[in-house]
């Protein structure tokens, strides 16, 4: 043993003096090239001012935020938390159809709303009248990006093809969500559960006796317009380089489908035999053709399953999330009072549990069915074993670590009140995350056609008076 790590040892040191070659070479590359911008040469110089003080990421971006409903929102607000100026467009006198959706609070706009559009500005402006077409081709000059998800085919529908704003603005970035990529449902709405199932995530979720299930995380929407925003910094990012802007298509059956890719490692798993990890390999049922739907049991190698805790009679979510991860077996022996089967065969291997899963979590259950599902957590984490409470929304939102980070944030609606929302996921050090509360309708309509677009009083008395940007019944009281 002692000489097999001796081997490994001296095999070790030759490639790390190479990668460690490799940074020296790297960094002084790194010098170089900040030499070069000391000298003007592109890149920026390193700033010296303290981490979080240098602006936010994006500050500079201008996105035309043509967005609606979910998909497309949460792209937006995502580049709006770190730091692009996003401009939503909406319907005069309607806006966005989720202001009034499911609305908690009479005459607030609703949360599903306000929960997907902060930090954003609005701007109403009927894109089918002819001044508000002028409007839109001042404001497609100045953005850098135009997000959108309408269906499929509506933007052209109203002038705004790929080749006009091309030509309006040749470094405009054009990012679209689609619900299908080109194929036979191209032209097809797509609203976020249809994505679910599209993608390979309904016929995989939920038990295997029942019927296919949808999962309450909006993968389909929210998931993406994740991948909508990472398309667009990343077009940001070429342009740079090629000075020209391009689309970007993210349809939502693909973005799920990304989601769900262990699924379509299993389908192809299935062609070379069972999958041993999945439960109902334990319980002898034969698989079919295609991947089954896996309840519980864990999307990786560790076998996982959720278990009851104490309380669970009365208390929906009081269940914890068991992961028997193999390192650690011999420790959950200990803990759940089995130390027999670390060393019984039928139980010491990985390989000898997989057909005994069922009896395994239903022991582990017994034990956690004494505890809550938070002293459960703190036990098991003591030795190192991977696990997790089923946190309900409402001890996620009373949660004081997520308000401390960032995750979640309160902020402050002039008309609805204080509202929770979610922050910026990701953090990044040196662009703390602007997070605000989202736009009345048109809140911003004047400030933007003034100052970013430079109208004068007296053209935005006259776009006023053209009902370009006011609803159709206002214009008919006030002519
Ligand atoms: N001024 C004038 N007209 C406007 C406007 C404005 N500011 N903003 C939008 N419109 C019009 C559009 O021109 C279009 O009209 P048209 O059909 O006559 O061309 C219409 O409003 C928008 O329509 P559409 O996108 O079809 O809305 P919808 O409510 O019928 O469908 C979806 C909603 C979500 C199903 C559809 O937009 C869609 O499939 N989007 C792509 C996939 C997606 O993102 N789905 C998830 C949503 S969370």
């Amino acid at each position: 043993m002692a000489t097999q790590k001796k081997r490994n040892k001296s095999k070790v040191r030759p490639a790390l003096k190479k990668s460690a070659r490799k940074v020296v070479k790297l960094s002084s590359a790194r010098k170089a090239s900040s030499k070069k911008a000391a000298n003007g040469h592109g890149l920026a110089k390193a700033s010296t001012k303290p981490y979080g003080k240098a602006g936010l990421a994006l500050q500079g971006v201008r996105i035309l935020d043509f967005t609606h409903v979910q998909s497309g929102p949460t792209c937006t607000q995502l580049l709006a938390y770190m730091g692009a100026d996003v401009i939503k467009v909406e319907r005069p006198g309607a806006g966005d159809i989720t202001r009034g959706q499911l609305r908690d609070v009479p005459n607030a706009d609703s949360l599903y709303f306000t929960m997907l559009n902060g930090s954003k500005r609005s701007i109403t402006i009927d894109s089918k009248h002819p001044k508000g077409m002028e409007i839109l081709n001042r404001l497609i000059k100045t953005c850098d990006v135009l997000v959108e998800n309408f269906a499929p085919g509506a933007l052209d529908r109203m002038g705004l093809t790929w080749e006009y704003v091309h030509k309006l603005n040749p470094r405009m970035i054009v990012a679209s969500v689609k619900g299908f990529g080109p194929g036979p449902y191209e032209d097809c709405k797509v609203y976020e559960n249809v994505a679910q199932c599209a993608g390979g995530a309904a016929s995989t979720t939920g038990f295997r006796e029942g019927p296919p299930l949808v999962t309450g995380a909006q993968i389909g929407d929210s998931g993406t317009g994740l991948h909508l925003a990472l398309g667009i910094v990343s077009a940001l990012y070429q342009r740079i380089r090629t000075g020209r802007g391009q689309r970007v298509l993210c349809a939502m059956q693909d973005g799920v489908l990304n989601l769900a890719r262990v699924k379509l490692r299993d389908q192809q798993r299935l062609a070379h035999g069972p999958l041993t990890e999945y439960s109902q390999y334990g319980e002898g049922v034969p698989f079919g053709k295609a991947v089954p739907r896996a309840g519980n049991d864990s999307g990786g190698g560790q076998p996982g399953w959720i278990v009851k805790c104490k309380g669970w009679e009365s208390d929906p979510d009081a269940y914890l999330y068991f992961i028997t991860q193999a390192p650690v077996w011999e420790a959950i022996c200990d803990v759940i009072g089995e130390p027999t089967w670390k060393t019984d065969p039928h139980f010491a291997t990985p390989k000898a549990r997989l057909p005994r899963l069922k009896q395994i979590f239903a022991r582990i259950e017994q034990f956690t069915m004494t505890m809550t599902k938070f002293e459960a957590m703190d036990l098991f984490n003591k030795h190192d074993i991977p696990c997790g409470p089923i946190l309900s929304m409402k001890e996620i939102a009373e949660e004081q670590s997520l308000r401390a980070t960032g995750t979640i944030v309160e902020v402050d609606h002039p008309i609805r009140g204080k509202y929770l929302t979610v922050g910026n996921p990701i953090k990044l050090s040196d662009s703390p995350a602007d997070v605000r509360r989202s736009p009345l309708l048109g809140e911003h309509t004047d400030e933007i056609l003034i100052k970013v677009l430079g109208y004068s009083p007296k053209q935005l008395a006259e776009i006023k008076a053209s009902g370009a940007i006011t609803a159709p019944e206002k214009t008919e009281k006030a002519a």
